[in-house]
């Protein structure tokens, strides 16, 4: 399994990923509508030329959004969004972010387990952040 930057070719496979995972999935189309800009950082996980995960981070300054992390239902448990987390941070400290910010469904037991293993914490809460279904929203800070 090797992490890489997206480019132009994986955006549909990434974009069926997200349609597979979320009720308001990015399209295509977002995905390649900013996909080269300089403070966005955009990763796969790809095995076997399959693009099995990718994750998706907007840095502003001092602070960088996770806006999506996924990964395919049949390579779950295998560590790749640990190791999508862990290339982001280093491409994060590459670019003088000091803090990443989330939010996450307060059911989503997958990944606030995946955020509490690397060292988020939960700082506040957004009530009824969520729609389809409604849904507080946990919002998670981790400092590098
Ligand atoms: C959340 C998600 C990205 C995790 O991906 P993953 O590749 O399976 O996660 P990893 O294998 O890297 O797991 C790393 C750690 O996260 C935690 N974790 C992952 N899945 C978990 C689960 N189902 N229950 C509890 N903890 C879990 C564990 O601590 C795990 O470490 P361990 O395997 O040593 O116990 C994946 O479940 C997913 O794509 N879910 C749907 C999309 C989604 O909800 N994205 C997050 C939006 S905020």
């Amino acid at each position: 399994m090797q992490i890489k930057f997206m480019d132009e070719t994986e955006t549909a496979e990434t974009a069926i990923l997200e349609k597979n995972n979320f009720t308001h999935p990015w399209s295509e189309q977002d995905y390649m509508e900013h996909l080269h800009d300089e403070d966005k950082i955009y990763l796969t996980a790809v095995q076997d030329s399959i693009v099995v995960g990718s994750c998706v981070l907007w840095c502003s300054f001092e602070t960088a959004d996770l806006c999506n992390i996924v990964v395919d239902a049949a390579h779950r448990r295998e560590g790749i969004a640990e190791a999508l987390l862990y290339q982001a941070f280093q491409e994060c400290a590459g670019k003088d972010v000091e803090q990443i910010l989330l939010e996450v469904r307060e059911s989503n037991r997958a990944a606030i387990g995946l955020y509490d293993k690397l060292g988020f914490e939960r700082i506040s809460l957004r009530k009824n952040y969520y729609r389809d279904p409604r849904e507080h929203a946990v919002i998670m800070q981790k400092k590098l």
